[in-house]
């Protein structure tokens, strides 16, 4: 096939796999369709690749760059399997923010070998094919966004860990360290797009030592800005760094003109940052917010409320099942706790039975239920809990008050009407679960330790809740077996 051919065929299958990106996302939105969304877009980058691949084997590469693409989709390949398949589900926001961090590091390494090659071509004939403003800019954007996402994300994966305290880390004189790393890495970086726009002049030597210090800079950065961020606000910033993944990837794209990194990295950065901006929203709180640290970095404190102004009362197992197996309705409201306990086949087990009694049963689910999002979601169908049951918050919200018993396994903050009432809470304004609006509530967890917002719960004290303290998994064992002897 003559090379002309070939450009054309490999940019179709380029089509093709940017179509199957495309497709693949938006089946991501709905469970039902999820997994066929995924290996859509597992099929358009195996595509992707291929078409790469065989555009560079009609190019002269020798063996030994061939030994390097083998060998490192073999390692990268396999950890990436190998580490997917193991991963807890509990676990998957670090995961992902290794794989952050990895995408951001490969980014700017690739910009950083760019500029090298082309400031080399640069100084051996002034005017020859090299550096220009334009493709200056885009490896300084790489490098500064690639740098930034690779050690932000390493913090915030060692963060939720446990390896790096979850709590913010507050450094003395970070805020003066991070004004002065910004300001150092932009002022260098517009020294050097503007050197590669030939607006100014400098030797090959001295550009590379500038891009070590914007480099150096933006490694600092990545650093600084996530310590001090609360442990349990980690997801919302790993969504954003996510985003940020995306975007240096575009930039390499740019940077060494494949169409399909541009197409690939612009729908991570898109969706990251549509998926950032949902994550505060239903949190009730702005990205800046949560950069700047706010109340998620209380999380951990095992700060326990007071029953103060009310009483609160606690149900035995045998009364909970009675109330369960007599009831005509039951809605199931699953959060962080579920997760943590992995309480999830549990609750199945329970729903089933309740179901074999004719009682109907559903799952409400709040859109940051859990520590990521979609976290209740896939949780419950591991569980291979019947997708039709699951409803969403402005769903069920309306059937509360025609619920016999609304059952809270591990939730807190999404069911605590303060939000609705108490204009001093912090979750204030945001949307919440009505379960106060259900005939009777049984609260499942261990104690009266609070959530993630570290703020009392006035539903314990409400006259219609018993709760049952218990760990979820082992309450919901306790549950099944007095279901059973009823
Ligand atoms: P939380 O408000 O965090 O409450 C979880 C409760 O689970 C705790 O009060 C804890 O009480 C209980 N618990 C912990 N381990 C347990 C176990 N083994 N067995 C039984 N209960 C256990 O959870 P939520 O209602 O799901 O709310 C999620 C919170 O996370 C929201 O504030 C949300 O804004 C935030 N957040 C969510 C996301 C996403 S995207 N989902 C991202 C960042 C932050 P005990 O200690 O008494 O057991």
């Amino acid at each position: 096939m003559n090379s002309t051919n070939l450009g054309y065929l490999v940019h179709l299958a380029f089509l093709v796999g940017a179509a199957l990106f495309v497709l693949g996302l938006h089946r991501m939105n709905s469970p039902v369709t999820a997994r066929n969304g995924n290996r859509m877009s597992a099929v358009g980058m195996i595509i992707a690749v291929s078409a790469e691949l065989l555009f560079v084997s009609q190019g002269n590469m020798g063996p030994g760059n061939w030994a390097i693409i083998v060998v490192g989709i073999a390692v990268g390949g396999g950890a990436g399997l190998a580490m997917a398949r193991r991963v807890a589900m509990t676990s998957m926001p670090q995961l992902v923010s290794l794989f952050n961090a990895v995408g951001g590091g490969a980014a700017a390494l690739l910009a950083i070998s760019d500029f090298i090659g082309l400031n080399g071509q640069r100084t051996l004939a002034q005017g020859a094919p090299g550096l220009d403003g334009w493709r200056t800019l885009f490896i300084v954007a790489d490098v500064l966004i690639g740098s930034v996402t690779f050690t932000g994300s390493l913090i915030a994966s060692a963060k939720l860990m446990g390896k790096l305290r979850g709590q913010p880390i507050l450094i003395p004189g970070g805020r003066l360290v991070t004004s002065l790393v910004v300001i150092v890495g932009l002022a260098v970086s517009i020294v050097l797009v503007l050197a590669g726009a030939g607006a100014v002049n400098y030797e090959a030597w001295e550009l590379e030592v500038l891009l070590v210090i914007a480099l150096v800079c933006a490694l600092a950065f990545g650093v600084t800005m996530v310590l001090p961020i609360g442990g349990a606000d980690m997801p919302v910033v790993i969504s954003l760094l996510n985003a940020f993944t995306g975007t240096a990837v575009s930039m390499a794209g740019f940077v060494i003109g494949n169409v399909m990194l541009i197409v690939a990295g612009a729908l991570v950065g898109a969706s990251g940052a549509i998926l950032t901006n949902l994550m505060a929203t239903a949190m009730n709180r702005s990205v800046g917010n949560i950069l700047v640290g706010g109340f998620g970095g209380q999380e951990g404190t095992q700060a326990a409320m007071t029953s103060e102004g009310g009483t609160v009362r606690e149900v035995s197992v045998d009364d909970a099942a009675i109330q369960l197996a007599y009831a005509s309705k039951v809605v199931i409201v699953p959060g962080y706790g579920l997760a943590v306990a992995q309480a999830q086949h549990g609750v199945r087990e329970l729903a089933d039975l309740l179901e074999a009694r004719g009682i109907e049963v559903s799952y409400a689910i709040h859109p940051v239920a859990g520590r990521m999002p979609g976290h209740m979601n896939v949780l419950l169908a591991e569980a291979n809990v019947p997708y039709p049951q699951l409803k969403e918050m402005d769903e069920i919200n309306p059937e509360f008050p025609r619920t016999d018993v609304a059952l809270i396994v591990g939730a807190n903050d999404v069911t605590n009407p303060s939000a609705r009432t108490d204009k001093s809470s912090p979750i204030f304004g945001m949307p919440i679960l009505d379960v106060d609006h259900a005939r009777s509530i049984i609260v499942l967890k261990r104690s009266m330790g609070r959530g993630y917002a570290g703020i009392d719960n006035p539903l314990y004290v409400n006259p219609k809740t018993g709760m049952f303290f218990a760990d979820a998994k082992k309450g919901l064992q306790q549950l099944v077996a007095a279901v059973k002897a009823l």
